[in-house]
């Protein structure tokens, strides 16, 4: 990294807070800490950990992130400084409190407060005046600076409100001690001159424009949140809001490994330089995949599967005799060549242990140590060369089930008999709960992991509608690790032809039904398919069965 006279382009990321609320996406607070801690490893500089005020679960998490992450030094020696942590509020007094409450003990911390500022949504969403809005912007930023330094202001639907509207909000938070202006084209709607020129614009008409870090935060409707980023860049912005692998609400966020890549690979182009390890790019792009089940198209720039891989002869033949002919990032700069470094079944403790700290799970306490490395000898037992894909695929599955939350059932045994015309599954749960040991078996016309999925909807007495279901091959060959992503919902009580016992999918009368019903992915990993489908749909299960207990104790979800 070559620190130059250039402006540091600051990175925010908010895979855990916008990406999260991709449709589907329920992370647990033991995986979002994951995610958090590989965000600080990457050099990331601030994190918006989530909304605390949405729901006690999202005050518990952005609270243990700032509690157990915002102190990190690790892999961040060369910034000299742990990550900011942010939380998002909306412009009023009780959400910001509830933020500070969740952010509070974070050595750096940042609250982020945004209101509205486009004429449609003052008139049809907040139904108030633009002198109202101006008046409850000055509020927030004026109370948040009570409680931190800190403090972004961000007007939602930017990029379609009246410029000079935005330059008089702008400059009244400036005024009232905003320290980052965040300008979000919310719905996806600008073109990348358009919102290069917006930005110039309110830079050169906002008062105290000097005094402040401008920031972009696009969305991809038009599969254009990279290009506007980078636009934004080009005429002022120096923090990117992003997140890994572009997750997040609709067609996603700005994917932090496209901006970063392109910055990087065009140090004479662009105004700013960047303090992220991409050679983590890789293994975060998997870990956050297989985590929130938002699978990497293979075509994905810079991350995905195929992105790296030469094809027809010509190319193979050029690359062959120079990289570069074809190249223009080599493998190593984003890890995508370390993925298929292999331990094989006769490596030992020692040699386990120094790579699960090269993927950055060095800190995993003896217990979980030990749970890894057997589920490592396990896997190669039956797989002669277990790679770091494999690796990352097994250490996620553990973090999704580990320390017992959201885990009420468990697999004690599983039996499949599989035929020409149907197969017929019968399983052993047990309920950590209550200790009990439930046994059942069912039929499934399409297989075995249908019969399997109908026995454990008996056991768990719930009607499961299943909405997606992928699979994936983790590497190479017929030993391949399977790793199973689902997305469920619960059926209806009554009524409806989803309620016969023989159907795990879903039909048109559930889809009805079910519109606004909650939705849980979950995650497997085990290179018999079975088993990794059985582990995803009931790490699913759980999830819906922890939202279950926690509506029954009151819990409330407020939405961004
Ligand atoms: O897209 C958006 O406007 C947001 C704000 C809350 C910053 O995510
Ligand atoms: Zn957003």
């Amino acid at each position: 990294m070559t620190i130059t006279n250039k402006d540091k382009l600051i990175i925010f990321d908010t895979t855990l807070r916008d990406g999260e609320q991709s449709p589907g996406v329920t992370l647990t607070v033991n995986e979002k800490i994951e995610i958090a801690k590989q965000l600080s490893r990457l050099g990331v500089d601030v994190l918006e950990a989530g909304f605390p005020v949405a729901s006690q679960g999202d005050f518990d998490a952005v609270q243990r992130i700032a509690n157990e992450v915002g102190p990190l030094m690790v892999g961040r020696e060369a910034i000299g400084k742990p990550i900011t942590i942010a939380g998002l509020a909306r412009a009023v007094p009780a959400d910001i409190q509830r933020c500070y409450d969740a952010i509070a003990n974070a050595p750096h911390k940042r609250i982020h407060t945004f209101l509205a500022t486009s004429d449609i949504h003052l008139e049809h969403k907040l139904k108030i005046t633009r002198d109202e809005c101006v008046k409850r912007a000055v509020a927030a930023v004026s109370f948040a600076k009570t409680l931190v330094t800190d403090v972004e202001f961000s007007p939602e639907d930017a990029g379609r409100s009246d410029q000079d509207f935005l330059c008089t909000v702008l400059s009244a938070v400036i005024e009232a001690g905003a320290t980052t202006l965040n300008i979000p084209d919310t719905v996806g709607y600008n073109m990348p001159e358009e919102y290069g020129a917006m930005i110039k614009y309110l830079i050169a008409n906002t008062k105290g424009s000097d005094k402040v870090i401008w920031s972009a935060h696009c969305h991809n409707d038009l599969g254009l949140a990279t290009a506007n980023t980078l636009s934004g860049i080009c005429n002022g912005i120096r923090q990117v809001e992003v997140t890994i692998n572009g997750i997040g609400e609709r067609a996603g966020n700005t994917a932090m490994e496209e901006v970063v890549m392109a910055v990087h690979t065009h140090p004479d182009f662009f105004p700013v330089y960047h303090t992220i390890n991409t050679s983590l790019f890789f293994r975060i792009s998997q870990l956050v995949s297989s985590l929130s089940g938002m699978v990497v198209q293979p075509n994905k720039a810079i991350v995905g599967a195929n992105a790296f891989l030469h094809e027809s002869g010509i190319h193979q033949d050029g690359v062959l005799k120079n990289k570069q002919t074809y190249e223009i990032i080599s493998p190593e700069t984003v890890g995508a060549n370390t993925i298929n470094l292999v331990l094989g079944k006769h490596s030992g403790r020692a040699a386990f242990r120094s790579r699960l700290q090269e993927l950055g799970f060095g800190e995993l306490t003896e217990e979980e140590f030990q749970v890894a490395f057997n589920s490592f000898k396990t896997l190669a037992d039956s797989k002669k060369r277990v790679t770091e894909q494999d690796l990352l695929a097994l250490l996620s599955d553990q973090v999704s089930s580990s320390a017992g939350e959201k885990t009420t059932y468990t697999v004690k045994s599983l039996q499949v008999v599989s035929g020409t015309s149907f197969a017929t599954a019968t399983v052993q749960l047990q309920n950590t709960q209550t200790g009990d040991v439930l046994i059942d078996a069912a039929i499934g016309k399409s297989g075995p992991i249908e019969a399997v999925f109908l026995a454990i909807q008996r056991l768990v007495g719930k009607k499961i509608h299943l909405l997606k279901f992928d699979i994936t091959a983790v590497g190479q060959g017929v030993d391949a690790l399977g790793q199973v992503s689902v997305k469920i919902a619960e059926g209806s009580a009554n009524g409806s032809s989803s309620d016969s016992e023989d159907s795990v999918t879903e039909t048109e009368e559930d889809k009805d039904a079910g519109l606004n019903k909650a939705t849980y992915h979950g995650h497997g990993a085990d290179s018999d398919i079975i088993q990794a489908a059985t582990k995803a749909y009931l790490n699913a299960i759980n999830r819906l069965v922890a939202n279950e207990s926690k509506r029954i104790l009151g819990e409330r979800k407020v939405d961004v």
